[in-house]
This record gives C-alpha cells, sequence and structure tokens, in this order.
C-alpha cells in the first residue's frame, strides 16, 4: 500500500516511524515531513492545508491512503475534499470529517454534544458580544478560579485560568473584545475541575473503537508545571491512576458514548479521538477533544502500540475496527523534548545539532529541524524529541535523559522532572 501522512512535527515522525514498521506499508511519503521523516520514507513538498496540490499528488502517484497528523487540515476540511472529489473520492482519509473535527474545532460545540450524550464534563455556559453581561453574571455563580475559553483554535493558548472574579470578568471582555480575533467571537466559561490530567486516544470507524495506550503529557516550560504553556515538554505511558478500572469507567462513560453520539448524530468520523482528561476524586471527566493524535503523546504512545497500525488505519477506512485487535507492549515508555533556550518566548534558529547519530539507547523524533549544507540546524522551539522504553518508567526516563546529553546545539534545555508526579 501507497501511504500519504499530512504533517510536518514530531507527532508525524512517530507516526511515519509506526506506520513505516508495517508490512502493508510499501512506499510512505510525508507531506510537508521534517528532516527526520525524510530518513523514514520520502518527503514531499507540499503544505497541510494545500488541497489541492495534495489531491494531484494522491492522484498522480497511486497513493492508496492518506492519514493526517495535525488537527488544521482535519478543521478545514481535508476528508470531505478527497471524498467530493471524484478523483480521490475511494481513497480512504483517515481522519474525521470537517463536521466531526468541530469537537475540537469548537469547544462550545464539544461542550453541547458532551451535555445532550450526558458525557461528564465541568459545567459551562457559552456567552458571545450580545451576551457579555449575562456572563459577568454567570461568572458570580462560580467559584475561582475560573476558566475562561476561546471557543475557537487559538493553538492551545485560548484558555484562561484566572484566579479572582475581579481578573477573570476583565478577561472575559477582553476575549470577547477580540483578545484571539474572531477565535474568541464566543467564550465558554466553565467550573474549575481539580485533578490530574490523562491523554486517552482511540481509533475509530465510526462505529467500532479501538482504545490506544494512553498517557500524561507535560505543558509548561518550567520544572514542577511552571511557566508557560509549551507544545507539549514530554510525555510518559502508562499513566499509572489509568487502572483497568479507572478505564472501564472511561470506556463506559466518555468512549462509547462520544462514539455512539457522533453515529446518533449522523456525523462522518473515522479516526483518532483524543479525550483529553481529568481525575476528579477517581472519576473521569473529559476536559477537551481533539480529533487527532496528541503531541508529544504519540511520541511514545506509537512505542507501546504492538500492533500493525496500518492494519488498524485499514478497519478504519473498511468499517470492520472490531476484527482487529489492540495490543500494547508491557513496557514502559516515555518521550523528553529538548528545546531551544528562551522558547516559548523568542529564541534563535539556526544552531547546529550535533550528536544525533550517537543516540543509542532511545529513538530521536525531530520537531523543529532543518537541513542547511548538510548539518542539522534548529529551526523551531521543540527541537527533538528523545523517546525511550524502559521496564518502568523511571528506566525509559533514565535513558531519555541519558541520550538527551549526547545531543547539543546552542540554548539546549530539558525539563528533567518528567513523569515525578506520577
Ligand atoms: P483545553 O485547551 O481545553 O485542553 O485547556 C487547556 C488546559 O487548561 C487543560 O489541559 C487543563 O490543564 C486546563 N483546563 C481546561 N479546562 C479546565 C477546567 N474546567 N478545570 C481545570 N483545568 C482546566
Ligand atoms: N498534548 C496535547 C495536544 O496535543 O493537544
Amino acid at each position: 500500500m501507497k501511504i500519504l501522512l499530512l504533517g510536518g512535527g514530531a507527532r508525524e515522525h512517530a507516526l511515519a516511524w509506526k506506520i513505516a514498521q508495517s508490512s502493508k506499508c510499501e512506499k510512505l511519503f510525508i507531506a510537508p515531513g521534517n528532516v527526520g521523516t525524510a530518513a523514514i520514507g520520502e518527503n514531499v513538498d507540499i503544505e497541510v492545508n494545500d488541497f489541492d496540490e495534495q489531491k494531484e499528488f494522491v492522484v498522480a502517484n497511486h497513493i492508496d491512503m492518506v492519514v493526517v497528523g495535525p488537527e488544521a487540515p482535519l478543521v478545514k476540511g481535508v476528508y470531505d475534499e478527497f471524498k467530493n472529489d471524484p478523483r480521490t473520492a475511494s481513497v480512504p482519509v483517515i481522519g474525521p470529517s470537517k463536521q466531526g473535527a468541530v469537537l475540537e474545532g469548537s469547544k462550545d460545540f464539544a461542550k453541547d454534544f458532551m451535555k445532550r450524550h450526558h458525557i461528564p464534563t465541568a459545567a459551562y455556559a457559552t456567552f458571545d458580544g450580545t451576551t457579555v453581561e449575562e456572563g459577568i453574571k454567570f461568572l458570580e455563580t462560580l467559584k475561582a478560579p475560573y476558566v475562561l475559553k476561546a471557543d475557537g483554535l487559538c493553538a492551545g493558548k485560548g484558555v484562561l485560568i484566572v484566579p479572582t472574579l475581579e481578573e477573570a470578568k476583565k478577561e472575559f471582555r477582553e476575549m470577547l473584545g477580540g483578545m484571539f480575533g474572531n477565535a474568541s467571537a464566543k467564550v465558554v466559561v466553565e467550573e474549575f475541575l481539580s485533578g490530574i490530567e490523562c491523554s486517552v486516544f482511540v481509533l475509530t470507524d465510526g462505529k467500532h473503537y479501538q482504545i490506544l495506550p494512553e498517557a500524561k503529557d507535560y505543558k509548561r516550560i518550567g520544572e514542577h508545571d511552571t511557566g508557560l504553556n509549551t507544545g507539549g515538554m514530554g510525555s510518559v505511558t502508562p499513566v499509572p491512576f489509568a487502572t483497568q478500572e479507572w478505564m472501564k469507567k472511561v470506556e463506559d462513560r466518555i468512549i462509547r458514548p462520544t462514539v455512539d453520539g457522533l453515529a446518533a448524530d449522523g456525523i462522518d468520523y473515522k479516526g483518532f479521538i483524543f479525550f483529553g482528561l481529568i481525575n476528579v476524586d477517581g472519576e473521569p471527566m473529559v476536559i477537551e477533544y481533539n480529533c487527532r493524535m496528541g503531541d508529544p503523546e504519540t511520541e511514545s504512545v506509537m512505542l507501546r502500540l504492538k500492533s500493525d497500525i496500518v492494519d488498524l488505519f485499514e478497519g478504519v477506512a473498511e468499517g470492520n475496527l472490531d476484527t482487529k485487535t489492540v495490543e500494547f507492549d508491557s513496557r514502559a515508555a516515555v518521550c523528553v523534548m529538548l528545546v531551544s533556550g528562551g522558547y516559548p518566548g523568542n529564541y534563535t534558529k539556526g544552531y547546529p545539532i550535533s550528536g544525533i547519530d550517537s543516540v543509542e539507547g532511545s529513538i530521536v523524533f525531530h520537531s523543529g529541524t532543518a537541513e542547511k549544507d548538510g548539518q542539522v540546524v534548529t529551526n523551531g522551539g521543540r527541537v527533538i524529541a528523545v523517546s525511550s522504553y524502559g521496564a518502568n518508567k523511571e528506566e525509559a526516563l533514565q535513558k531519555s535523559f541519558t541520550e538527551a546529553q549526547k545531543i547539543n546545539f546552542t540554548g539546549k534545555y530539558f525539563r528533567k522532572d518528567i513523569g515525578q508526579d506520577l
């Protein structure tokens, strides 16, 4: 089978690594890919949102399947573009329809969906420019801290957790006033939930689902979860509190009602669902949905997925995912992200990276790198993910930390407390 994978980050490098292991994958193309994916498959110079070019490529190269990594093309309707074009209608796209991707693209839609299908989530209300005063009154009924969410996609920056009512009112007005442009034309105000978060992933064919290994990600730049949010500083799988009993609650109360709810609502959804969960006194609740795999969770989750991912994708495309099995590797897996000094604020790109080839005990996934005159250089905030297996998370982390010392570039920084809270 010839497969085209869309995306160019460490998540896509990890997906490519897993896809390329499948005996069913004859040839893998990645658009646009990165320095890491170039070593596994063939990079194609097409952007993730350039659907016309992608379709041309799929037709010209007899591609049998398209796998979508990031959310942007899904929210923009890549699935529908392929389906509605007679030249590509028979090529399965692994990822939801535009309507399905709204689960991630609109927080208000996701909250309304959960309410209608009785899926546990924080109490909330949504406001727009015509209901500002109602929003202020609603805030007054809540307890601190206050959670304000821009309805639309904001590259992970659209959620504010505000300690006082006074500040919450001010931020709420500013959000509706255009703090995040059109993305905050509507604002979801919700109850604050206290607990540890966990990311749960499933693949669904729209009717059946298979649960993949769960993971915990680390979002803040500083150790002990301090400082600004980032695109992700590391991840760990398995998550100790995600016991069989807890996962059964997740499946019964959250996963099955979500898949059934999508079907009942007539939403075409064939792809990954990412459940951002929080464990509130032993009870799982949904913080958010995403319509794709997580980053940096994929960089550890793929290590623990023993089954052939292309076989699972075929199950998604053919609607017989129930006949497939998902086997987990019993080892732990972790990912530690090496980032540029200054990130997520200002940082300099273009520093040479040395030592990648000397990494032995871990798997290196590229994120923000580029090749310049035959030398790999830094080209983003998050630069390289160092992923490892271990008999337990401590052993896996030790490996990643040891191997991370071998990779060097000016300003390199990584969190040394990944997984310490678990
Ligand atoms: P989201 O983009 O909805 O995942 O929100 C970003 C982050 O804000 C989450 O990963 C949580 O850490 C936090 N968060 C969001 N909603 C809540 C909530 N209702 N209670 C507590 N923390 C929240
Ligand atoms: N790790 C969180 C996300 O991918 O959105």
